[in-house]
């Protein structure tokens, strides 16, 4: 076959290994989502997907069920297959027990304990090793896993629903609702993808939000609720400490030790930091929930945590859903507050990764240049 062809028929067969991938969103974490096909002949014999955090990876799952021999078939993984005992054997034993040939990856894994050894041990058994096909997909389907193995804190994406003047709600606080139905129901969705959703107090009280994925699904694993809240302001009959459908954690320097046991009797999470300006340290919060193995954080608010988040360097990207509505209004709380900066050269620079239009709403995604 000539290389040209080798390559396509290695895209084509990679972007199915990607799009199976997807199907374990929400239920790895903080594993990466990977998919992996067999092909023999032409004709795929085998696949399979990381389905459950701890549970079996995508190349045994893919070998488990193929439904011919393996004997030559190439193998499309996203991700290198892993080299070490985790939570479960390494994949590469099944793959050389099982005599395929040729494996093609996408991404090299990043986890220091894989990282290259499981290409290299492959080709000590003499199978041949494709790297790099569709590398920027894998990148982007595992965003949170790469961000997190190197930072050792969650990806932050801090989501705003505005009006086109930059707006998040009236001088009276009013905003429910300033982005469409469809953009809502985007967001529910996007909701799902991530391990924890925060917000600062004010948005606790001004709103009573739920904070959970109902939306897009009622049943779904909705994502740990992440609160600012300095003082433990939360009154006891907030939603977020009523409603049981997803986990609370508070994190405040409040030594108010009545409140924290009545809302640790609620099963509501609190854990103490240090302060900052007065307030919660968010670095602080930042690096624990690192440790708490939470990958991935969806930020909705408000503008005083947004602005605190941007000034401490602690955003990687944007999603701003913006509506064609004019609030105005000096009073009136624009996306990021706070004191701003004084020389234009200061501002904060982004990269505009995706433009769309959501049914007259305008979507912005954008990451922080660092
Ligand atoms: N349109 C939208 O997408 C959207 C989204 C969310 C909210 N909103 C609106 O935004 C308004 C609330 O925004 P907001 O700016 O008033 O409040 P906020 O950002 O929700 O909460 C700010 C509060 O969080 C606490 N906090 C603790 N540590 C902090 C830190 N390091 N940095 C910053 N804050 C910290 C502070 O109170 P303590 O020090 O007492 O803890 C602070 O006053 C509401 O009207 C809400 O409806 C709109």
């Amino acid at each position: 076959m000539k290389f040209e062809e080798l390559d396509n028929k290695d895209i084509f067969y990679m972007k199915k290994a990607i799009s199976i991938a997807e199907k374990g969103e929400g239920f790895v974490s903080p594993n990466p989502l990977v998919g992996c096909v067999i092909v023999k002949d032409n004709k795929i014999i085998g696949q399979g997907y990381h389905q459950e955090y701890g549970k079996a990876h995508a190349e045994v799952n893919a070998i488990n069920n193929a439904i011919e021999n393996l004997e030559g078939a190439t193998l499309y993984v996203n991700l290198e297959p892993c080299s070490h005992y985790g939570k479960t054997p390494p994949c590469i034993n099944k793959i050389v027990e099982s005599k395929i040939k040729r494996v093609v990856i996408s991404n090299i894994d990043p986890n220091p304990l894989v990282s290259g050894n499981g290409v290299k041990k492959l080709r000590e058994h003499g199978i041949e090793v494709k790297v790099g096909v569709l590398e920027n997909e894998g990148r982007k389907l595992n965003e949170i896993f790469f961000h997190y193995i190197k930072n050792k804190r969650p990806l932050c994406i801090v989501k705003s629903a505005v009006s086109l003047d930059g707006k998040i709600a009236t001088k009276h606080k009013e905003s429910k609702w300033i982005s469409n139905e469809k953009s809502r129901y985007i967001t529910h969705k996007y909701r799902y993808k991530f391990k924890g959703i925060m917000v600062g107090i004010n948005t606790v009280l001004q709103d009573n939000p739920r904070l959970t994925c109902r939306l897009y699904e009622e049943n779904v694993s909705n994502p740990i609720r992440i609160i600012i809240d300095s003082n433990l302001k939360i009154p006891f009959n907030n939603n977020l400490v009523k409603d049981k459908s997803a986990k609370t954690m508070i994190f405040t320097c409040s030594q108010d030790n009545k409140k924290i046991n009545f809302l640790e009797k609620e099963n509501i999470k609190i854990i103490k930091c240090p302060s900052i300006e007065n307030h919660v340290d968010l670095n602080f919060v930042m690096s624990k929930l690192g440790e708490l193995n939470i990958d991935s954080v969806l930020v909705e608010g408000g503008a005083t945590l947004n602005d605190s988040l941007f000034r401490y360097n602690l955003v990687d990207k944007i999603k701003l859903f913006i509506a064609p509505k004019i609030i105005g209004g000096s009073k009136s709380p624009t996306f990021v507050s706070g004191e701003g900066i004084d020389k234009l050269c200061d501002a904060r620079k982004l990269n505009i990764e995706n433009v769309s239009l959501i049914d007259g709403d305008i979507l912005v995604e954008a990451e922080v240049i660092k």
